[in-house]
This record gives C-alpha cells, sequence and structure tokens, in this order.
C-alpha cells in the first residue's frame, strides 16, 4: 500500500464566515457528495483516550461522520469508519492505544474496506507517529489534532484512492471550529472550548507541542454558543481550555476570561463550570466574578504539581510555593464554601525526599476537597525528558501512596462534612455503581448517590445528604 501525506494549503480561511456556517466549511469538502452516497448505511467507531478536549474533539468528529450519514456504533465488527482518539500526556495512556490499535488490527482483513484511523495527540509527535507507522502497518489513516476539518476528505481518499494517509500538516495557529459541526455527547451538559493550544511550556508537558500555541476563540462567537445552549435547554457548560486564564491575550478585543464568566453568568445558565487554570495567572478579577454569580460553581481546579520552589522551579511552573498559598487564600476567603481541586506530579528528576515532604506540608496546608496524582512520565521532546529520570520507581511508588493517604485523609473530612445538609445537584444518570440509584453531582462537584426516578435525569434537584465515603456521598431526595 502506498503512504500519502497530504496537504491542503488553504482548503479553508479560518475564521473566514462570510458563506455561512457549517455549510461553508461541509460544502468546500471536494467530496462531500460522493461520501454521502458511499455513508449511506454505514456505522463509524470511536474511541477517546485523555481529556476534555479530546471529547469535545470527539464532538466534532460524530458532527462531521454523522453530517454526511454515517451512524455510530459500539461494534467494530460492523463499522465502516473506526477511529482511535489518542492521548499522550503519560506514558500509560499510550500504553492503553497500543493495546486497542493491537486489538483492533485484524478487522482490516476481516473487512477489506475498513478505514482505520489513529488521530489525537500521539500521532503530533514525530518518533511516536513512526512507531505507530512501524507496529501498526493496517492503520491507513492517521490525521492530527488540527486536520479535524477535512476528515471527510480524508476518508474519501483512503477508499477511492485505496493509499494510506498521514495528514500532520498543521493550522495550529488558527482557529477553524467555527465552522464545524458537532454531536453533543450529553443533552443537558456542554463544553465549550474557549481557547486552544497552550504557551507555558511547563518542563514535563508534551501539550505545548501536541496543540500548538494559546489561539483564543472570539468573544462573540463563544458568547453564540452559551446563549444556542441556554435556548436548548443546557444545565450545566464548562469553558474548556489548557489554561483559561490566558483567553484573549493572543486576540486585541479587550476581553479576558473574566469577562468570559461574567457574560456567560448574565445569560442565566444555571451552572458554569471551567477547566484548567494556571495558577500563575489567575486574577484577582476572576476571583471576584466567581464570587459575585451563584451560577459560576464554587468548585476550581488549580493544579500546584508540588509543593517545592526548587522542584517548581525546575517544573518551569512560574510561580513559588507562598504565590498559590496567598493565590489560595484569597480564593477560600471571597468565594463561600469553596472547593479545590489540584494534579499533583510525583518523581520528578532530583526531587528529594525533603522536597516531596513540601508537596505533603502543602497538601496538608490547602486541605484539597478533590485531586488527581500522577507518577512523573518523561514526555520524549519536552525539557525535562533531558534530565535523568532519576527517581526510583519503588521511591516514586511510596511517595505516590503516601501523598494518596495525606489527601484522602481531607478530602473524606471534607465529605464527611455534607453529612445533614441539602444539596442541589444536577441529575447525571443511573448510577455506575448501583442500578437502583441514580447519581449526580454538587454545585461543588461531589458525586451523590441517592433513590429517584429516572425522570429526574437532566434535572437540579435537592437532596439531602445522610451519609459519606472518600469519593462520594448518599443521600435522600428532598420533595418540592
Ligand atoms: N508525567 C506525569 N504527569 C504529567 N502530567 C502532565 N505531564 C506529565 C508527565 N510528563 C499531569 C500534570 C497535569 C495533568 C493533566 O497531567 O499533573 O496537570
Ligand atoms: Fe492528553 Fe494533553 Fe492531548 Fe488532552 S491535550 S489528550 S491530556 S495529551
Amino acid at each position: 500500500m502506498k503512504t500519502k501525506i497530504v496537504n491542503y494549503p488553504d482548503m479553508i480561511k479560518a475564521r473566514d464566515r462570510s458563506k455561512g456556517s457549517t455549510n461553508f466549511i461541509m460544502g468546500k469538502s471536494e467530496h462531500l457528495e460522493e461520501m454521502k452516497a458511499l455513508a449511506k448505511g454505514k456505522k463509524y467507531y470511536i474511541h477517546t483516550y485523555g481529556c476534555q478536549a479530546n471529547v469535545r474533539d470527539e464532538e466534532t468528529m460524530r458532527g462531521i461522520l454523522e453530517y454526511v450519514g454515517y451512524t455510530r456504533s459500539d461494534d467494530i465488527s460492523e463499522v465502516d469508519v473506526a477511529i482511535i482518539n489518542t492521548c499522550a500526556v503519560r506514558e500509560n495512556a499510550e500504553d492503553k492505544v497500543y493495546g486497542e490499535i493491537g486489538n483492533l488490527k485484524k478487522y482490516r482483513k476481516i473487512n477489506k474496506e475498513l478505514v482505520l484511523a489513529v488521530c489525537g495527540c500521539m500521532v503530533e509527535q514525530p518518533e511516536i507517529l513512526q512507531v505507530l507507522l512501524d507496529k501498526f502497518p493496517e492503520v491507513n489513516l492517521y490525521f492530527g489534532t488540527h486536520e479535524i476539518y477535512k476528515l471527510i476528505d480524508l476518508i474519501y481518499e483512503v477508499k477511492k484512492q485505496g493509499t494510506k494517509i498521514v495528514s500532520i500538516e498543521s493550522k495550529k495557529g488558527e482557529v477553524i471550529e467555527e465552522e464545524l459541526p458537532a454531536i453533543r455527547n450529553n443533552k443537558f451538559k456542554a463544553y465549550v472550548n474557549i481557547i486552544y493550544g497552550c504557551d507555558k511550556f511547563c518542563t514535563y508537558c508534551i501539550v505545548p507541542y501536541t496543540r500548538g500555541k494559546e489561539r483564543s476563540r472570539h468573544f462573540i462567537d463563544i458568547m453564540n454558543e452559551v446563549r444556542d445552549l441556554k435556548r436548548l435547554g443546557y444545565k450545566e457548560i464548562t469553558f474548556l481550555g489548557q489554561n483559561v486564564n490566558a483567553y484573549g491575550k493572543d486576540l486585541e478585543e479587550g476581553y479576558d476570561f473574566a469577562d468570559v464568566l461574567e457574560e456567560a453568568a448574565k445569560m442565566g445558565i444555571p451552572r458554569i463550570r471551567f477547566t484548567t487554570s494556571h495558577p500563575w495567572d489567575f486574577s484577582s478579577k476572576m476571583i471576584d466574578v466567581i464570587a459575585k454569580y451563584d451560577n459560576i460553581m464554587n468548585f476550581i481546579h488549580l493544579p500546584v504539581q508540588s509543593g517545592n520552589d526548587e522542584v517548581l522551579r525546575k517544573m518551569g511552573r512560574r510561580y513559588s510555593r507562598s504565590d498559590y498559598l496567598n493565590l489560595v487564600k484569597e480564593m477560600r476567603k471571597k468565594i463561600p464554601n469553596l472547593s479545590l481541586s489540584t494534579d499533583i506530579i510525583v518523581g520528578f528528576p532530583n526531587e528529594s525526599e525533603e522536597e516531596f515532604q513540601d508537596t505533603l506540608s502543602l497538601v496538608d496546608e490547602v486541605k484539597y476537597e478533590a485531586a488527581f496524582t500522577f507518577i512523573y512520565s518523561p514526555r520524549k521532546g519536552t525539557p525535562a525528558a533531558k534530565l535523568e529520570d532519576n527517581v526510583p520507581y519503588e521511591t516514586k511508588s511510596r511517595r505516590f501512596k503516601e501523598l494518596v493517604s495525606h489527601l484522602e485523609r481531607h478530602i473524606e473530612e471534607d465529605a464527611n462534612k455534607y453529612v445533614g445538609t441539602i444539596q442541589k445537584v444536577l441529575v447525571d444518570g443511573v448510577s455506575k455503581t448501583d442500578a437502583n440509584m441514580l447519581s449526580g453531582y454538587t454545585e461543588t462537584n461531589k458525586l451523590v448517590h441517592f433513590q429517584g426516578d429516572e425522570s429526574l435525569v437532566g434535572e437540579i434537584i435537592d437532596v439531602k445528604i445522610t451519609s459519606s465515603h472518600t469519593y462520594s456521598l448518599i443521600g435522600e431526595r428532598v420533595d418540592g
């Protein structure tokens, strides 16, 4: 099979809305009509790994595929297109992807027509792409995080020309989502991208290399999307960005992230969330806006990564332990009942026992209400990967356990405080752990299980909390 590297230099002009919306970009596809004929009665499979940015990309791919007539299936043996949307943030995310491609490749033998595609952050890294190309000759389409808009033409070329296609040419400087359709995975909770990419270049992180530099969406486009979601009855929106705080800095429109939050809050969406925020540019103006509006949730994900100044410096985080603690103090003072969550990495190169103890003491001082913990994993191409990964695995693993036990003590204590209170819960669906229960989230993002009728799904209801576990609460619906 031939391999073709495609470049579509000027297929669309980003932000050119002059010819209408969805139809404009889909109409630019050279093979729209042929693909509509080819997709008739056919199905697609898609599996997404990684963060919310990838989940939102999946929604765009679904929108494009369903626009030409494909329908979704979870059974790969019956599909015409199978897409694996990958994550590169840590090694174990990558290992899962290798495992899944290994399982799926046989379907190319069974179904000669199958387009087996791999996209997302892994393929954005040349070395990993090469490993994939060598290891899995069966995969016949690779496309990057900035090539989603050409999905239809890429599939068409693979099918019609029988070539393998690798399309990683990048439009990393532009925002092209405005013209793309999307099918949202949830009918009452929605992700809204506000900024793509990341310019922070923390030394351990691959994201700036896979998702490019920071590009904000136009304020008006974001607000139009929020208005549409409100009109459609959405109860919760989450503003997305690798660092939402940087919103607007690359534009000259005069709006910052606090303005995005405030304008959306005024539109009356019942729940507004956002992720992720870098502590370095979290402004007092943002804190004041969060404190002012009841419909901006009192939950902030504020990754700290380490509690030691030297490690923070080596990580390129741009803040010190005391900067971080001062920020937390201001947040806790101004925002009533604030719930704080974080990300922490243990075992960064050269991390000493004392330095790790600083992380534990910071955790004990902040008393996080939620947390994600990671063992350092070198990512090729990042500055930290040039340092020797010299903390032994046993040490990393012990530190990890110690850290989790400190975090859990605080999380459990916090969960216990809910018992006896009445919480507003947005009902998600039937509980994943008990088919007789429903589950949903409080304003502070605590998971609650309770008994109730499925007609409550998508509603915000009052639940009285009767008991607590570390990571979830049990409650009873309060009638009314
Ligand atoms: N090793 C371990 N954890 C990492 N993260 C990002 N890169 C790495 C890495 N190389 C973690 C950080 C980040 C979260 C999304 O993933 O804690 O905040
Ligand atoms: Fe994973 Fe980061 Fe890519 Fe999200 S942006 S999928 S976390 S590598």
